[in-house]
């Protein structure tokens, strides 16, 4: 039996995934124009950048000119990539309220990604994570390639379980499953989600899906059958990852909204003052969005 939620709380991560995955360099006004035009869709979460090390993301490298630089609305929270000390310190100095930590089931890929081993990256995570709790700042928490590694293929159901059990008790209020590269199917990621609830409260679960072979709404809806009410998403469908070859964008936030509000599940979110920002940084980034949703609604000759 569905068991879908009556409402969804979408987490827009265009800003950190979606631009961190670009060939050019964005501008930063682009970028603080991009979260301001978000932040008034009625979105309530906005990922807004990344504290990583700017060697490894030279896309973010103007996180703290961006974060210190954005209009920051009561009631929409701004959360923003860290990997370590020294970018919990970085976001800190220019105010901000609540982070992201990443690591991944597969220890290929972490070590690609963040230059760690599984353990070693939770045992980074703790100072930042101590920090944060002394500091009142919130903590999110990622697990990347739950349904498969672009470096290792296949990814123990185990291991997932495990570094989402992990995130959790170390005090992630909430843990993003992530299909990194877009392999997983419906069935599969409704078993993953299942088996990662059956250690993680529901509530304290968000599914962060990218589109690579087109099964992200597909296995979004499979995961909101099972109770999940958190989404990740990204305007115009813009995203990928710097350190996993063939990921494509993450979905995109409109297509996502779109079907939501088609069943009858409210996000808060104004989908045409959403598709219209994503039309708009398609054509700052010279292309056409790749939302669907975006496109139909703009209409014949509409921008
Ligand atoms: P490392 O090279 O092992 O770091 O990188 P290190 O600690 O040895 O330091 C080397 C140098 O980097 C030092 O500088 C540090 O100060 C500097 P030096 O003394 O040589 O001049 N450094 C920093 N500078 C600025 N900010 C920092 C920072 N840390 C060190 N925070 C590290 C390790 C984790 C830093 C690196 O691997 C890194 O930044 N990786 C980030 C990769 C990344 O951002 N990937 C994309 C995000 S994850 C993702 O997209 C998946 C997700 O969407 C979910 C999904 O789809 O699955 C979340
Ligand atoms: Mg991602």
């Amino acid at each position: 039996m569905s068991q879908l939620p009556a409402a969804v709380r979408i987490v827009e991560v265009g800003p950190r995934d979606g631009l961190q995955n670009e060939k050019a360099i964005v501008p930063a006004a682009t970028k603080i124009e991009l979260i301001n035009r978000l932040s008034a869709t009625g979105l309530k979460t906005i990922e807004a950048t990344s504290f990583v090390s700017p060697r490894w993301v030279p896309q973010l490298a103007d996180a703290a000119e961006v974060f210190a630089a954005i209009e920051r609305r009561p009631g929409v929270a701004y959360p923003v990539l860290v990997p370590n000390e020294k970018g919990y310190e970085r976001a800190r100095a220019v105010g901000v309220e609540e982070i992201a930590v990443f690591t991944a089931a597969s220890e290929a890929f972490n070590r690609a990604n963040i230059n760690a081993s599984i353990e070693e990256s939770l045992a980074r995570f703790e100072p930042v994570i101590a920090r944060a709790r002394e500091d009142g700042v919130r903590v999110r928490g990622y697990v990347s390639t739950v349904l498969g590694c672009p470096y290792q293929g296949e990814v123990s159901m185990a291991d997932v379980v495990r570094v989402c059990r992990a995130l959790h008790a170390m005090g992630c209020y909430e843990v993003s499953l992530g299909d990194t590269i877009g392999v997983g199917t419906p069935r599969k990621a409704r078993e993953m989600l299942r088996a990662v609830a059956a250690e993680v409260p529901m509530p304290a679960l968000a599914v962060h899906f990218h589109d690579t072979y087109g099964q992200a709404l597909a296995n979004i809806l499979a995961c909101l059958e099972e109770g999940v009410a958190v989404v990740d998403a990204s305007v115009a469908g813009t995203g990928g990852c710097p350190y996993a070859r063939g990921a494509s964008g993450n979905v995109a936030t409109e297509d996502v909204v779109y079907m939501l509000h088609g069943m009858g599940i409210e996000t808060d979110v104004d989908l045409d003052a959403l598709a219209a920002t994503g039309r708009w940084l398609a054509g700052e980034l010279g292309r056409e969005t790749s939302s669907r949703v975006g496109r139909a609604l703009a209409g014949p000759g509409v921008q």
